[in-house]
């Protein structure tokens, strides 16, 4: 045996989505705190985030699965990638759109030691990086008292789920999809536990977004399908989470607010569109780590849009959190001997 080969790789273990649900259960607060301190150490450049890939299929047109490769520094110190499909007839065989794993990596021998169930965690990291931004870009204008939803899917659900961590006096959640069926289900089955706020079912996106001081978009439109300015002249927050629905026209009309300036640029997001029609970037006003470190200030006298392209690196947070909240709850299942051939010289089935 050589001099360097008495280190073994990591334990290596799987987390299956039962245990990633069971760790996150009662921690919407302290993911947030840990969402906000991961656009901050991205923000001071503790962060490796390259883009993502988007692996597409000639004969699937509608489908893909992205690649988000990541590293975070800092007190965090992990590596790692999320891998996430969206197959969006799913929904027609009874199951969610996207699903995801995530394989986190050990800094010091590159060895995966975890792979982690990552629909909810990549749901929970939408939500919560949505939450921080919408707490911190209503600093100026005060907590919004109607919220809508446009598009009820999963990811709007837990979009609800962490809006409501805020502790904001909400008088009425609006509703719009273009299934009427989903938009009343949302109403009745996610909005109708919040005992004492009125629902309301809108029967246009117009309706809706004139009705809201904060909007929520999370629809699979491949392509804008608002354009009309005026929808917004009362100006609401908008959180432009499924980043394709508005027109150039809005995006310019508005103070525009992003998680990550050459992320959210390209793959056809309104923003990347605007950046195309204009040649320039100047519409793009502050990142959210701006919002956050207080560099600039969302007004409160013009539509606020934020559009987070999705960063890897949220996922490597959460996901390091929940491999660590699983393990030390007994909930990690541990694969002994997952990589087996750890001598380079002598092949283990020779032994
Ligand atoms: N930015 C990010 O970090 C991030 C992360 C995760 C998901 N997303 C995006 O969030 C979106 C929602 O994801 P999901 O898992 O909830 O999807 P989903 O398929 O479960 O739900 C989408 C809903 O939108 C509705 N819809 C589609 N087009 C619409 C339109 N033009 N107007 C109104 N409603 C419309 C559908 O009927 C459906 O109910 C997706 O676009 C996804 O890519 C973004």
């Amino acid at each position: 045996m050589g001099e360097h080969t008495t280190t073994r790789p990591p334990v290596f273990s799987v987390v299956p989505g039962a245990a990633v649900h069971r760790s996150l259960e009662g921690r919407r607060a302290e993911i947030l705190d840990l969402v906000e301190n991961a656009y901050r150490l991205h923000g001071a450049g503790h962060t490796v985030n390259p883009p993502s890939y988007f692996l597409r299929f000639p004969d699937r047109p509608a489908s893909r699965i992205i690649a988000l490769p990541a590293s975070v520094g800092g007190e965090v110190g992990v590596d790692g990638i999320k891998w996430i499909s969206s197959f969006p007839t799913n929904l027609e065989l009874g199951i969610p759109r996207a699903s995801a794993m995530l394989v986190l990596n050990d800094r010091v021998t590159g060895y995966p030691f975890a792979c982690l169930e990552g629909s909810i965690i990549s749901a929970v990291r939408t939500a919560a990086s949505a939450a921080v931004a919408a707490r911190a870009l209503t600093a100026e204008r005060g907590a919004p008292r109607r919220i809508g939803f446009i598009g009820t899917g999963l990811i709007a659900r837990y979009l609800h789920t962490y809006l409501s961590e805020l502790g904001w006096d909400v008088e009425e959640f609006g509703v719009f999809d273009l299934s009427e069926e989903y938009a009343r289900s949302f109403a009745g089955q996610v909005l109708g536990a919040d005992r004492g706020t009125a629902v309301r079912v809108h029967s246009s996106a117009e309706e809706l977004i004139r009705s809201s001081d904060l909007v929520v978009f999370a629809t699979t439109a491949a392509t804008p399908h608002i354009t009309d300015p005026d929808w917004f002249s009362h100006h609401p927050v908008v959180l432009h989470v499924s980043l394709r629905d508005l027109s150039t026209e809005i995006i310019l009309d508005s103070v525009n607010v992003v998680d990550d300036v050459d992320h959210v640029l390209q793959a056809n997001t309104s923003v990347h569109l605007t950046e195309q029609r204009t040649g320039n970037r100047e519409f793009l006003h502050a990142t959210l780590d701006d919002v956050l470190t207080g560099r600039f200030t969302a007004p409160a006298d013009r539509t606020v849009v934020f559009s987070p392209f999705g960063l890897g690196l949220l996922d490597l947070v959460v996901g390091a959190n929940v491999h660590r909240w699983a393990t030390a709850a007994g909930d990690a299942t541990t694969i002994d001997g997952f990589f087996h051939d750890l001598d380079r010289y002598e092949s283990a089935g020779a032994r």
